[in-house]
């Protein structure tokens, strides 16, 4: 029952898009994941921990080295303070510590407000948890949070609200008027509010502070986020979540039978990438990403393609009309065939409205600048000549 559904949510987009851009030798900016290795270092020290021997189990709600570096790290990026052993929990991936706040913070038929389009697990985690999700969606092209339309989706069984900021797939930042209806929402309506900030490194112009960072929110916000996007290792799955006890509890006892630990020689690897990766770093990893999105926006620009800016994350959405008839997967499948470009149609990231992805593409950025220039230049080659 639950496995047909969750069939039912596109999820395997990713893979049908991998699969075309193989077979067909396109560039792969559908998948978010970069092209480029994470700092030397911090895979040294994961070598280092293996080579240690620290292969065992590690605590189930992480290894304290780990939990001591994220609570440093809130507090330096943030502000606030949690506490290692009863305010941080290490997870398998974000996608986990999601699932688990689902499983471990609701119970069947409560309703928790999304944002939509969304990250394509959030529907799967809710349905495993018999959550009912109630989206907001985000319209083209500002993608705005809408006071009146969030506030019209809270109903009696409404418990929590889900943020995902910076945003994927839209690249905003929400502003200080949308936080706002958010926090008035939460607050008035005693709900719990769960930020999945994974790309919260990733801003541009304007930088992102957790909403967790209010005082009057930190008490009811689980922060969740994710060593993945920010140190370049999508495939090591470190993960975590910060917040007050009573949450973080709920989330524990999902986590010890879902996967109890995670592994211990790349939690002490990211453990030292948070302790020892200096300002420096995160300055230029904005600057790089700043780049690589300036290259693509300005050459989707080119070719026809209307959007937004993307304020934070490393994804573009796009609007493809005047290039194409089709809809988005149409589209998608055109692009990797006959452009040599493979995307990601967005329709499946919409639960209340698909229609509204169906004029639009995803594009990733997370790619070195020559990947970029080279699929700019086969959009040009197809579009402009
Ligand atoms: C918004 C969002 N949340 C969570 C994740 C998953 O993070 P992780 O790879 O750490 O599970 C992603 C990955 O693409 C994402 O885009």
């Amino acid at each position: 029952m639950v496995a047909s559904r969750l069939r039912a949510f596109g999820t395997t987009i990713f893979a049908e898009m991998t699969a075309l851009a193989q077979e067909h030798g396109a560039i792969n900016l559908a998948q978010g994941f970069p092209d480029f290795e994470g700092p030397a270092e911090v895979r040294e020290a994961a070598v280092a921990a293996l080579r240690a021997g620290d292969n065992q189990y590690a605590r189930s709600r992480g290894r304290l080295e780990l939990a001591t570096a994220i609570a440093e790290q809130r507090r330096r990026d943030h502000g606030g303070s949690y506490d290692p052993e009863s305010e941080v929990i290490v997870t398998n991936g974000a996608t986990e510590a999601l699932a688990a706040a689902f499983l471990g913070l609701f119970e069947a038929g409560d309703e928790v407000i999304v944002l939509e389009p969304f990250y394509d697990s959030y529907p799967a985690a809710a349905a495993m948890a018999g959550v009912t999700l109630r989206p907001l969606t985000l319209r083209f092209p500002e993608f705005r949070v809408e006071t009146e339309a969030l506030r019209q989706l809270v109903g009696p069984r409404t418990r929590g609200l889900l943020l995902n900021s910076p945003h994927n797939p839209t690249g905003r930042i929400f502003d200080e008027e949308e936080l706002k209806a958010v926090r008035d929402l939460v607050l008035e309506r005693d709900l719990t509010l769960i930020t999945d900030e994974v790309y919260e490194h990733l801003w541009y112009e304007r930088a992102f502070r957790s909403p967790a960072a209010d005082d009057a929110l930190r008490d009811r916000t689980l922060a969740i986020s994710s060593a993945g996007k920010t140190f370049s290792f999508t495939g090591w799955k470190i993960g975590w979540a910060v917040g007050p006890a009573h949450l973080i509890d709920g989330v524990a006892a999902a986590h010890q039978f879902l996967t109890f630990s995670s592994a211990t020689p790349l939690q002490l690897a990211v453990a030292r990438a948070l302790q020892d990766l200096g300002s420096s770093f995160y300055s230029e990893l904005r600057r790089s990403y700043q780049r690589r999105r300036d290259i693509l926006v300005q050459g989707l620009r080119r070719c026809g393609f209307e959007l937004r800016h993307p304020e934070g994350s490393y994804f573009a959405m796009a609007r493809f009309d005047g290039l194409h008839r089709g809809d988005d997967r149409a589209f998608a499948r055109f692009m990797a065939t006959e452009v040599g470009v493979a995307v990601i149609p967005p329709s499946p990231f919409y639960r209340s409205v698909p229609e509204e992805g169906h004029r639009l593409t995803r594009v990733a950025f997370c790619k070195l600048e020559e990947t970029l220039e080279a699929a700019v230049g086969a959009m040009e080659e197809r579009f402009l000549s």
